[in-house]
């Protein structure tokens, strides 16, 4: 794969660029997203064609597997090129039986840079995410203990910025009193907009919104809506949900995830589709 411009162009986390068209690495591991990938040398061809194609910013969690996917991102990627930034999140376990159990108290987190570090092979860590909530979104409540837990590891240099994840905006606020944050991920895509406001909010910040499940996650997306829209544009379905996403707001950043090289080629070309105002209107309908 050669390197010709993203969609989308570039975003700043801070003092790092990356393009706003990144790579989330979670689909990389087992199913569940616990244990090995079925086609090891599948992932790793993945990952190297994600740098390939000029991508600078990969989402991972030592959770995911758990380790397998920043085992792989090691593997396949260090060492890694001075561009790449390497985001990662902490605030949960993995259970034998898949769960992901929260692990937000001082000495879990302080174990769980830790483990970033070493399996990255990194003596810093780019951007980590404070994720809350549980799987079916966030839970208010005080981030107070564990953000501040983030920040003193970060005062100790080992994380650049941060960010948190799976929030409600009054967490977002609560965070912004401790420290700075440079992004926030939640679940967002063309079917459940329930953070309009804080990305608009966030964008006014020049704070980055990183959407999870930008292509629906675990269901992929579906509405007739998106398939009149990407039948008109004689696109995907998929591609449709990236542009439209590119499009909502500049300080989206995408990290649609995928174990598939004609995918991860499908979805750079297709978040480049330029949408109309007709589109948009039409593709406001879904979930209304
Ligand atoms: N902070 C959090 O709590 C949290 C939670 C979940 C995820 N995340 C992060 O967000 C990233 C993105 O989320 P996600 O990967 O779960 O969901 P997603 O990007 O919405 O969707 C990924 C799914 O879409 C499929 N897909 C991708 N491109 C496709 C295409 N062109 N055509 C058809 N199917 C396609 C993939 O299957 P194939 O492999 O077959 O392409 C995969 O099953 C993750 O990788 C992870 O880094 C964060």
């Amino acid at each position: 794969m050669t390197a010709t411009p993203l969609p989308g162009g570039t975003w700043t986390l801070g003092d790092l660029t990356v393009t706003r068209f990144g790579y989330g690495a979670m689909q990389l591991a087992g199913p569940g997203v616990m244990g090995p990938p079925a086609d090891r040398d599948g992932a790793l061809a993945v990952l190297r064609a994600v740098v390939e194609s000029g991508i600078t910013h990969i989402d991972t969690a030592d959770a995911y597997g758990p380790h397998v996917t920043n085992e792989l991102i090691r593997e396949a990627l260090r060492p890694y090129p001075p561009e790449l930034h390497l985001v990662t999140k902490v605030g949960a376990h993995r259970d034998a039986d898949g769960g992901w159990p929260p692990a937000r108290d001082p000495e879990s987190l302080r174990r769980a840079v830790h483990d970033d570090l070493g399996r990255l092979g990194l003596d810093v860590l780019d951007v980590v995410n404070l994720r809350l909530g549980n799987a079916l979104g966030p839970v208010p409540g005080s981030v107070a203990e564990a953000f501040g837990t983030l920040v003193e590891l970060q005062r100790q240099g080992l994380i650049r910025h941060l960010g948190v994840s799976n929030v409600t905006p009054e967490q977002v606020v609560e965070a912004q009193s401790i420290a700075p944050i440079v992004c926030v991920q939640n679940a967002y895509n063309l079917a459940h907009r329930d953070d309009d406001e804080l990305i608009d909010g966030l964008a006014s910040q020049g704070v980055a919104y990183v959407p999870f499940f930008p292509l629906g996650g675990f269901a992929p997306l579906q509405a007739a809506e998106l398939s009149a829209v990407a039948d008109r544009l004689g696109a995907t379905p998929m591609s449709v949900a990236l542009a439209w996403l590119l499009r909502r707001s500049p300080n989206i950043l995408l990290i649609p995830g995928t174990r598939s090289l004609a995918h991860l080629r499908e979805n750079i070309a297709g978040a480049a589709l330029v949408l109309s105002d007709e589109d948009l209107a039409d593709l406001d309908k879904i979930g209304r």
